[in-house]
């Protein structure tokens, strides 16, 4: 069952979660009905399998699929003691400004250079789950031009990537049970495009804190206080910068005048995504606010735990999610061996998740 990692090499074995940007994407909420969670299980169990079937149809569409848990339904699963930053997303208020908390059981962020590949996924996965599952939200998400939102701006130039992007998402000795896992928060954005249009290209770069053709970055002499990567930028004590991974997606139906920007946040606490929500919506200091807000409404908000693949995996067994990295060692687990402390240690999934988040196809 072993498609990447060698056999004796330790690793963590996360899901793809900090994968390439794609060119298509499917982000999908669903609540689990009371009583169905063995549907949960046993799709858990099945899911590598689903994604090597739909994936190996055209492999150069990079397909790949993470699945995170709300907390409630983690308490439901019976596992124990859960990840130690898992808990309902906080809403906050400011002003009129609402980050608003929304229901959310399960996750799937499915991710493609073809949005066939996503959507014949989705399908299987709705599927095997049935009336188990109720749906909440469903989002296509498509890549618009260079990389731009619908504001226009080019998102996702400051992520982190490769050991960087692992050291930010990946659960390592802070949390050992849950070693190899990560945390992530969507939130389900619309926009006021006629507003934001009729706004002077400086004021937008303003608001952004960057410039709008180039993609340049506004000098500190030039850039705001409320900028949003001023108010997104954090540093820790030691002057080291706090990431996270983004991967932004635009969607819409203009015909309804639909106009949005779908957030998803990984990182390996919910902290600093918390915090720049707090900067964002509270504003830094207090009042100093992100724009952004002014033309946006968020009307999802929901945090997930994404477990290992090895801890994901035996999910699917009755009472499974040992707390404890899960990682029995099964030669059907591809002998990935315990959890690494680091998060440096990280690598593609063994069993084929993380191995199918290949590069990007264009
Ligand atoms: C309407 C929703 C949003 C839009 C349209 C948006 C757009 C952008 C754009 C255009 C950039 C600059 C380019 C880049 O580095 O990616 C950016 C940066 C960033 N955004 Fe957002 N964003 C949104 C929501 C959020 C939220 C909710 C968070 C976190 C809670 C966030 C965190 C960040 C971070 C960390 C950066 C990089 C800052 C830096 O270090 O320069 N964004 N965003």
């Amino acid at each position: 069952m072993s498609v990447g990692g060698g056999a004796s090499q330790p690793v963590t074995s996360p899901q793809p979660v900090s994968g390439p940007l794609t060119g298509a994407a499917i982000f999908m909420i669903l609540t689990v009905r009371p009583g169905q969670e063995q549907a949960v299980r046993d799709l858990c169990g099945d899911l590598a399998g689903l994604l090597r079937s739909v994936g190996f149809r055209d492999l150069s569409g990079g397909l790949s699929c993470v699945m995170g848990f709300g907390s409630d339904l983690w308490d439901r699963l019976g596992t124990g003691a859960g990840p130690a930053g898992l808990h309902p997303f906080r809403e906050i208020r400011a002003g009129d400004r609402h980050a608003v908390s929304t229901p959310g059981d399960l996750l799937f962020h499915i991710r493609a250079g073809r949005m066939d590949l996503c959507f014949e996924l989705a399908t299987q996965i709705t599927g095997r789950l049935g009336d188990a599952v109720t749906p909440v939200d469903e989002v296509h998400g498509f890549r618009y031009f260079d990389e731009r939102d619908l504001l226009g701006f080019v998102d996702g130039t400051e992520n982190p990537a490769g050991a960087d992007a692992a050291a930010a998402t990946i659960i390592g000795a802070e949390d050992p049970g849950f070693a190899g896992g990560s945390y992530v928060i969507v939130q389900k954005y619309l926009h006021d495009l006629d507003r934001w249009n009729a706004l002077p290209t400086e004021q937008q770069e303003n608001v952004i804190g960057r410039y709008k053709l180039s993609n340049v970055e506004q000098g500190d002499d030039v850039k705001p206080s409320y900028a949003h990567n001023a108010l997104t930028s954090l540093t820790a004590d030691d002057g080291s910068e706090i990431q996270i991974v983004r991967d932004n997606m635009p969607f819409g139906r203009p015909s309804e005048g639909e106009y949005g920007t779908y957030f998803i946040g990984y990182a390996r606490s919910p902290d600093p995504i918390e915090q720049m929500l707090t900067n964002m919506f509270a504003g830094l200091p207090p009042g100093n606010y992100d724009r952004i807000l002014d033309v946006s409404t968020a009307v999802t908000g929901v945090l997930f735990f994404v477990p290992s693949v090895p801890l994901l995996e035996s999910l699917a067994d009755d009472g499974g999610g040992k707390g404890d990295g899960a990682d029995d060692g099964s030669a059907d687990d591809g002998g990935a061996g315990e959890p690494a402390a680091g998060a440096a240690a990280a690598q593609p999934g063994s069993l084929g998740i993380g191995s199918l988040g290949g590069a990007r196809p264009d």
